[in-house]
């Protein structure tokens, strides 16, 4: 098969369009026929070598966790699925991925696609969407009426978390450029907050939540915007450290995206309803996949960067 890997840990050139291995279905496994991927930050981290010690990886490797498409055949034990079925969700980080025409993933790590989301917003949502969903309602256990702060509201994650967040009956403040001001508006952020003009400290307060994609000054900034007992919910960086916190009377925690079919589910329903709108950044060809990390790589995509598969390797019609 047609795919994107590296040989070496490295800068946009090492990723190689190519021809390598097709994968089979194992025990409890299916192969999915990749129609669209997406990229997310943690892709060019690990092809720059900015995860190694914390994991390693075989080489040649296939970034790409985010998956739509149709099963090609399925694996023994696997009894939910069957070929021709339309799926999408989020391959194991651990095993190969989707810059690829086909993945082989566990059956509990994809949901049935509806009919009403094409291919290319299917793959915009799963690892994003089930990280702003298990931030704000599984970890940081929000209810209607609660206040939460988004930081990087307008990226990949922050702008499903804001529509999620509003659709729960939320108040949401949330940080962007002067860029993204009008588009957090959009999306129904309560409170946009541009960083470049204000420090968001100084005028968000009483938060119940903070969901931090930042990290570093950002997640330490932050606990002053939460009122006693909040909770900072962290998306990257190590163990957060208990002091400051502790003085200000607020909690922490860092939070690792989770498979989970059901909520994946609920996801693709509201986005195929309409009730929440998948913001596509840019569409790329896999070919392309070196341009989707550059752009990925300015750390100022407006929503999800798509990597298109089916027919720019010309073999599914
Ligand atoms: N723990 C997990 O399971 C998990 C899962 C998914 C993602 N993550 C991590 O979460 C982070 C965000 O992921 P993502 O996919 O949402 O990334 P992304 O789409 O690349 O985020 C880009 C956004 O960040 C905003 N931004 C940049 N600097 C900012 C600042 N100082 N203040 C506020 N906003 C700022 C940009 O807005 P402007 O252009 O307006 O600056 C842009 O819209 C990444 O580090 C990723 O690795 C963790």
């Amino acid at each position: 098969m047609k795919a994107v890997r590296f040989h070496e840990y490295g800068g946009l050139e090492v990723l190689k369009f190519e021809e390598a291995p097709k994968p089979e279905a194992g025990a409890s496994e299916v192969l999915v026929r990749v129609h669209a991927s997406s990229v997310n930050p943690i892709d060019w981290k690990i092809r720059a070598g900015h995860l190694r010690g914390f994991r390693e990886y075989p080489l040649p490797f296939i970034l790409g966790w985010d998956v739509s498409g149709v099963i090609e055949s399925v694996g023994p034990g696997v009894t939910q699925w069957k070929a021709g079925d339309e799926v999408f969700g989020r391959p194991d980080l651990a095993r190969p991925g989707a810059y690829a025409e086909y993945v082989a993933v566990r059956e509990g790590e994809i949901a049935r696609k509806p009919a009403a989301l094409d291919y290319i917003q299917a793959a915009a949502i799963p690892l994003a969407g089930l990280t702003a969903w298990q931030a704000l309602f599984d970890v940081a256990e929000l209810k209607p009426g609660q206040r939460v702060l988004i930081q990087a509201a307008a990226g990949g994650v922050g702008s499903l978390a804001v529509q999620f967040a509003k659709l729960k009956g939320l108040y949401v403040a949330g940080t962007a450029s002067g860029r993204n001001q009008d588009f957090l508006k959009e999306l129904g952020v309560d409170q946009p907050v541009n960083y470049e003009t204000t420090r968001f400290e100084d005028v968000v307060h009483d938060m119940d939540a903070v969901i931090d994609a930042l990290g570093g000054e950002i997640r330490t900034r932050s606990w002053k915007t939460l009122k006693k007992g909040g909770i900072l919910v962290a998306l990257l960086g190590g163990p957060p450290s208990e002091e400051g916190a502790k003085e200000l009377g607020v909690r922490q925690t860092v939070m690792w995206v989770k498979p989970n079919p059901a909520e994946l589910t609920e996801i693709g329903d509201l986005a195929a309803s309409g009730k929440i709108r998948v913001i596509l950044d840019s569409v790329f060809s896999l070919q392309d996949a070196a341009r989707a990390h550059e752009r990925s790589q300015t750390e100022h995509a407006r929503g999800k960067i798509v990597l298109k598969v089916e027919d720019q390797v010309g073999n599914h019609g």
